[in-house]
C-alpha cells in the first residue's frame, strides 16, 4: 500500500440552505413528477438558496461551523482552496470573498474548477501542500449555488441539482497510520460538450443574444455523461484499490460524488460493497457539485459510519469530463 502523504483531514462541517424545494413542488413549475425523478436519480428533495446569496456565503457558513468544532479562529487558517463552478462573479475568485467575511487575515487561496471532481481535486492539491510542510492549516471548501445557473424550462436538468457547501480541515500527519495515502485524478476533455455552460465566459461573453438563447444555464446530454459516470467512477474505485493491494473488504466506507443514485449503485455493483458502506444524500440534497463530497463527509461523521484507522475511498466524476479518487485513512 502507498505511504502516507502526511496530510490528514481533521475535520468536516457543512452548511445547506434553510429553503426546501421537493419534487412535488418541481412538479408545478415543470413538466414532471415525484415517481419519475425518485427512480431516474434517487433525489426526493434538495436546498434552494435564496436570491441574492452566493456560493460564498454557503461556503463561509460551512468554514464558520468548522472553526467552531475545532475550536480554531479565523486567524489560524494558512489558505483555502475552493472548488465551485459558480463562482459570486468571475473575479475576484470566491477564496478571496470568503477570506475577507470570515476574517482569515493570513490566509491566501484560489478557486478550483473541476464541477463535480473539484473538491477531490481541490484536496489533492491542498493535502500536497500541507504534506509539503508549506501551509499548517488548510480549508478545502466546496460550494454551489446551482439554481443559479438551472433553465427551469429544462426539465430534464433543473430536476438534477441543489445548493450547498461542505468544508474540511488539512493539517499535517506524522503517522503512518492516518491520513490520506494515495490520489488519481484524470480529465476527458472530449467529452466537454456533454456538460457545460456555453455563456458568460471569453468565447461567448454575455449579451443580449447569449441570454435570448438562453446560454447561461447548464446543458447537458444527460444519457452521455450518464454512461461515462457509470462506467469511469466504478473503474477508478477498483484500479485505487488494485494498485494498493486493496479489495472492497478493506473499506470501511466509500464517499462517492452524488449525481445519480443509479451511477453510485453501478459502481457499487462492481465494487462488490453493501449500502451499508456507501454514504448516499442524494436524496435529500440532489447534487451540489462541489459539495457532495464534504457534505457526505458530514453524514459519515455524524452517522457515526467513520472510526479512526477506517480505510476511506472517496470516489468523483463530472463535467471536463474531469475524474478523481482519493483513498485515505480516517483520522479522528
Ligand atoms: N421528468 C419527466 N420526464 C423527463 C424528465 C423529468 N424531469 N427529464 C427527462 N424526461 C424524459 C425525457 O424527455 C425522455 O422522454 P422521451 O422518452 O419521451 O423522449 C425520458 O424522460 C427519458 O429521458 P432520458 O434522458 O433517456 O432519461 P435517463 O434515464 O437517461 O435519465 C438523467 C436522465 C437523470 C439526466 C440521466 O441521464 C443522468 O442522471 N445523467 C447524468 C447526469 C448528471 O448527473 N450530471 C450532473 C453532473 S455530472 C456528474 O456529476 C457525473
Amino acid at each position: 500500500m502507498s505511504r502516507p502523504i502526511a496530510a490528514k483531514i481533521t475535520g468536516v462541517a457543512g452548511y445547506v440552505p434553510p429553503k426546501v424545494v421537493t419534487n412535488a413542488d418541481l412538479e408545478k413549475i415543470v413538466d414532471t413528477s415525484d415517481e419519475w425523478i425518485r427512480t431516474r436519480t434517487g433525489i426526493r428533495e434538495r436546498r434552494y438558496a435564496e436570491a441574492g446569496v452566493g456560493s460564498s456565503d454557503l461556503g463561509v457558513e460551512a468554514a464558520r461551523k468548522l472553526l467552531a468544532m475545532k475550536n480554531l479562529v479565523a486567524n489560524d487558517i494558512d489558505m483555502m482552496i475552493v472548488a465551485t463552478v459558480t463562482p459570486d462573479m468571475l473575479f475576484p475568485a470566491t477564496a478571496c470573498l470568503i477570506q475577507d467575511k470570515l476574517g482569515a487575515k493570513k490566509a491566501w487561496g484560489f478557486d478550483l474548477s473541476a464541477a463535480c471532481s473539484g473538491f477531490a481535486y481541490a484536496l489533492t492539491v491542498g493535502a500536497q501542500l500541507v504534506a509539503a510542510g508549506s501551509q499548517e492549516k488548510v480549508l478545502v471548501i466546496g460550494s454551489d449555488v446551482m439554481t443559479s445557473i438551472l433553465d427551469f424550462r429544462d426539465r430534464a436538468t433543473c430536476v438534477l441539482f441543489g445548493d450547498g457547501a461542505g468544508a474540511v480541515l488539512l493539517e499535517r500527519s506524522t503517522s503512518d497510520s492516518e491520513g490520506i495515502l494515495d490520489f488519481a485524478h484524470d480529465i476527458d476533455g472530449s467529452g466537454g460538450s456533454n456538460l457545460y455552460m456555453p455563456g458568460g465566459g471569453s468565447l461567448q461573453p454575455a449579451s443580449a443574444e447569449t441570454v435570448a438563447k438562453r446560454m447561461h444555464y447548464v446543458h447537458q446530454e444527460g444519457q452521455q455523461v450518464f454512461k461515462y459516470a457509470v462506467r469511469r467512477q466504478a473503474e477508478l474505485a477498483c484500479q485505487m484499490l488494485e494498485r494498493n493491494g486493496l479489495t472492497s473488504h478493506d473499506l470501511a466506507l466509500v464517499v462517492p460524488h452524488q449525481a445519480n443514485l443509479r451511477i453510485i449503485r453501478a459502481m457499487q455493483e462492481r465494487l462488490g460493497v453493501d449500502d451499508s458502506k456507501v454514504i448516499v444524500n442524494i436524496d435529500r440534497y440532489g447534487n451540489t457539485t462541489g459539495a457532495t463530497i464534504p457534505l457526505g463527509l458530514v453524514d459519515a461523521v455524524e452517522q457515526k459510519r467513520v472510526r479512526k484507522g477506517d480505510l476511506v475511498l472517496i470516489v468523483a466524476v463530472g463535467a471536463g469530463y474531469t475524474a478523481g479518487s482519493i483513498l485515505m485513512r480516517w483520522a479522528y
